[in-house]
Parts: C-alpha cells; structure tokens; sequence
C-alpha cells in the first residue's frame, strides 16, 4: 500500500446474511468496535486514510444501511445493471440504489463471469454507467488457474482490463485484483504474486488513463485473504486493500482485518 492513497478493506458477502443476520453482524460489529480495534486503527477509520466496505445482498441493503448508519462502515451493491430502468427481470438499478442511499458498486465479480454470463464486455458499460451516474464502482478481473498454469497471467490481465475498463478514468474507479484460483479455496496468492499482478495491472492503467491517474487508483487484492494473511499483503507496494468473502462473514474477523490494515497506518 502506499499511504497516500488510504486503504481499504470491503467485505464480500456474496449469498450470505439476509436482513436479520445483517442487523446482528452490525449490532456485534458496534458494540466490538472499541474492543477489536486499536485507537490507531480508529484514528486511521476516522480521518479516511482506512475505509471500511460492507457488500451485502440486495434484499439486505437497506438494513444495511439502517444498521450502519452510525458507523463508519459504508454499504455497497454486489450487482446493478448498467441501464436506468426497464425490461431486465430480477435486475436492480442505479437510481434505484441512489433512492436507498447506497453509493458503492461491485462490477465484473469473477462469480458473476462465471455463473451468470458477464464477460468483458458487459463490465465495461456497467463500470460506464456506474461511474456517470456517481456511484463509486470497484471493478473485479484476474485468471483462473489453468491461465495462471499456462503463462498467460499477464495476457489475461491486459486482456480484461483493455476491454473492461472504463474509457474514461473517474477518481471513483478502484480495480480489485482477484485470482480466480484463489477465491474461496484457502490458497492465497503470495504477497509477491499479487504485487506482481498489482503492478502489471497499474501499467495498464498508466497506458490507457496516464501515470497520474495510475498512481491515484486504488487496486485491491481478493481471494482468501484472511486476518492472518491481511498485513503481508498489504505491505506491498501496490496493494491497496482487500475485498474479502469468507473472512469478511464474521464480525470478528471483519474487524480484525480492519485491525491488521490499521496497524500499517
Ligand atoms: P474469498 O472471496 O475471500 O472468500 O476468497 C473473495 C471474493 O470473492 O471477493
């Protein structure tokens, strides 16, 4: 990580913790709050530098946002179609997130690719449409393993990220880097993996949006990142945060990810 891009850790939460078990994490995540985490890491919550992402399911999301209302843990979206309105069985929409005050998005989740069809393509006019209609939109790509047994870690980046990535850059864009291999399976990329993935993809951003922007966009790592693991990752230089989906389950461990990146700070 690098400090002047402030870090931060999001929970996934993938199929999981429908409206009362969201109310109870909340309830449990407030009253540990204080306990779980070090003066420095609140300092570090409470002036932006670390930030705090929950991500639950739709049906969920305004109990969310009730139950975190007081905190400093923002609520985000794991799917939104990138039209306004209309014909789109079973989709939600921006305006309709805007209407319960959720601002955060997730684009492009490898699940998503895999199960239900999203390719390159539909990221890029969800990412678009995202960022225009001013959510904040953390854009997920990486390889699956057999691209990372073939060598073609690097092609599969570039390729996704060419033709998924947004063409205009927005200070709201953030990437997260997610080795496919590595999601749900307990085999965490090793920090220098993942830095090495990190920086390749930040080169892509510097050729298409400039060095600047490059350097401003924060780029997270997801794929069994754990309480355990959370600090060697984050001490590379290009990892930004973490997007988390078993570990980010249990307050506890929620908030001792939280911990682990604010005792960088
Ligand atoms: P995991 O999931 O932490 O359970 O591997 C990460 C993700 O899919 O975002």
């Amino acid at each position: 990580m690098e400090a002047s891009r402030g870090v931060l850790i999001a929970g996934n939460w993938k199929m999981n913790h429908g409206p009362k078990e969201t109310r109870s994490f909340a309830a449990a995540a407030v009253s540990q709050w204080k306990t779980a985490l070090s003066e420095k890491t609140r300092a570090a919550i409470q002036s932006g530098r670390l930030s705090a992402h929950v991500f639950p399911p739709s049906v969920s999301l305004e109990s969310a946002r009730d139950a975190f209302q007081e905190t400093a843990v923002t609520v985000g979206a794991q799917n939104v179609h990138f039209e306004e309105k209309g014909a789109f069985t079973g989709e939600i929409s921006g305006p309709m997130l805007k209407e319960i005050g959720v601002g955060w998005t997730l684009v492009g989740h490898s699940e998503r690719r895999q199960y239900f069809g999203e390719t390159n393509e539909t990221v890029k006019k969800k990412a678009e449409s995202h960022l225009r209609q001013g959510f904040t939109a953390v854009l997920c790509f990486g390889e699956s393993r057999s691209e990372r047994e073939a060598g073609e870690t690097n092609s599969v980046l570039e390729n996704q990220l060419k033709t998924g990535l947004p063409a205009e850059w927005n200070q709201r864009l953030i990437l997260a880097y997610e080795p496919v291999w590595a999601i749900g399976t307990g085999l965490t990329a090793t920090p220098e993996q993942a830095e090495e993935a990190h920086a390749f993809s930040r080169s892509i951003l510097a050729d298409r949006y400039g060095r600047e922007a490059a350097v401003r966009t924060k780029i997270l790592y997801g794929g069994s990142m754990t309480p355990e693991n959370v600090r060697d990752l984050l001490k590379q230089p290009n990892v930004d945060g973490g997007l988390v989906g078993g570990a980010s389950l249990k307050p506890e461990s929620f908030l001792a990810l939280l911990e682990g990146a604010g005792s960088l700070l």
